[in-house]
């Protein structure tokens, strides 16, 4: 018998990659499905990006870069950093990585172990909770709140946090919620962990330039008193459409970043040589299709936020950011695991359970508007139609 590490039976996984292997067995037997289970801009990676990516190639980037990624790009990174947040990053602080979840799995395996706490969001991206609980320490939920548009409280926060908690992960803005957290929440935040100098913080901020309505992105480098012990999760997946590239970076704390290149080395090696190149091209060169599809996004935004609020049993809040919207569906007197099943299953539209995103998630479904409005409004018409037919069946029940 082949016997595993214990740890592999705790490692969770993300169900957006099962519901859509799931949409595809639907569609090879000829079934029509909408998918906006999957978190993922609809959109090309820019030509400017891919050209410098095949350029790349063609001028024999084919070798190893250094672990940390070509200068370059992480000067480039830099500069990005500084244009947005106003923020001195030195390059030698950027790690590349293949992807954002790179960061997260590196801050969370350099700071869980049996014993120690790490503070993570719920309803949250799936993968912090799964690496935490992988690397032995005990994860502690903070919760998100609707009538906050998802934010936190900071008091909660700061109130969860004992000599044990090592890491506290924030993600604003946030997947599965879409929410984005206030600067006044972060500023309470920011003070209350002056207390509290043994907990690093990991912000993940991959989603950082979609915001709406005039909701500000404030990152968590623009804080002096916390940049010692603050790591950044940012990366191209969603920003330039570019998920399937593999490209992110973390930038981390002058004193965890050697212990971060040592995983990067032990790990991956580095990061695909002309990926990085193109890498390069996304944040040094024109902006514009960025804009336009952040601009794609709001309109979708718009529509689905009001569609979904339409139907019976849904009430769906505004959250500023991402392109997820997560309406409370407990109305409908479905959980969510089954509301996610079968409207998959007999509407052909699918989402994802709130509960894939943590216990706090129970009561709400995820909807990624990185769709077209024609598939929305097909999405929101098939799932009004089974909603009627559910009620009717009730009716004849009763
Ligand atoms: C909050 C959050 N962080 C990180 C990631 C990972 O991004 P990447 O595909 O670059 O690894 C995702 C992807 O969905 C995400 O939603």
């Amino acid at each position: 018998m082949l016997q595993m590490a214990g740890r592999m039976g705790v490692l969770g996984t993300e169900s957006a990659f099962e519901v859509l292997a799931r949409a595809k067995a639907l569609e090879a037997q000829g079934r029509s499905i909408i998918n906006l289970g999957i978190g993922q801009p609809d959109f090309a990676t820019p030509q400017h990006i891919v050209e410098a990516g095949r350029k790349a190639l063609a001028d024999g980037h084919h070798g190893y870069t250094p672990a940390n990624g070509i200068l370059p790009l992480r000067e480039a990174v830099a500069a990005d950093l500084h244009r947005r947040h106003a923020v001195t990053v030195s390059s030698d602080q950027v790690l590349v990585v293949p992807g954002g979840k790179v960061t997260m799995f590196f801050a969370v395996l350099m700071f869980g172990e049996p014993g120690a706490e790490i503070l993570y969001p719920n309803p949250g991206f799936p993968i912090y909770e799964s690496v935490i609980r992988f690397s032995g320490a005990t994860p502690v939920p903070v919760p998100l709140y609707e009538e906050r548009g998802f934010s936190f409280s900071a008091e909660e926060v700061l109130a969860k946090i004992t000599a044990k908690t090592r890491l506290l992960i924030i993600n604003s803005p946030a997947n599965p919620t879409g929410g984005a957290v206030p600067k006044s929440e972060l500023d309470k935040l920011a003070a209350g962990l002056e207390r509290h100098p043994h907990v690093a913080i990991m912000s993940d901020e991959i989603y950082g330039e979609m915001v709406y309505d005039g909701a500000e992105h404030v990152s968590l480098l623009t804080y002096p008193a916390l940049r010692e012990r603050v790591i950044l999760l940012d990366g191209w997946s969603k920003t330039y459409a570019m998920t399937g590239w593999r490209m992110g970076y973390g930038v981390w704390p002058k004193a965890l970043f050697a212990a971060a290149e040592r995983l990067a080395i032990n790990c991956h090696s580095c990061v695909n040589a002309a990926a990085q190149y193109a890498g390069i091209a996304a944040l040094t060169g024109p902006k514009e299709p960025s804009r336009r599809m952040v601009q794609a996004f709001a309109e979708r935004r718009r529509y689905i936020i009001k569609a979904l609020s339409a139907l019976p049993g849904f009430r769906c809040a505004t959250p500023g950011g991402a392109f997820y919207a997560f309406p409370n569906i407990a109305g409908t007197g479905f959980d969510s695991r089954t509301l996610q099943s079968r409207l998959l299953d007999e509407a052909g539209v699918a989402t994802i359970s709130g509960t894939s995103f943590g216990a706090y998630g129970e009561g709400y479904l995820r909807f990624s508007y990185a769709a077209s409005l024609a598939a929305l409004e097909e999405a929101v018409g098939r799932i009004g139609e089974w909603l009627k037919r559910q009620d009717n069946t009730r009716e004849k029940q009763s």
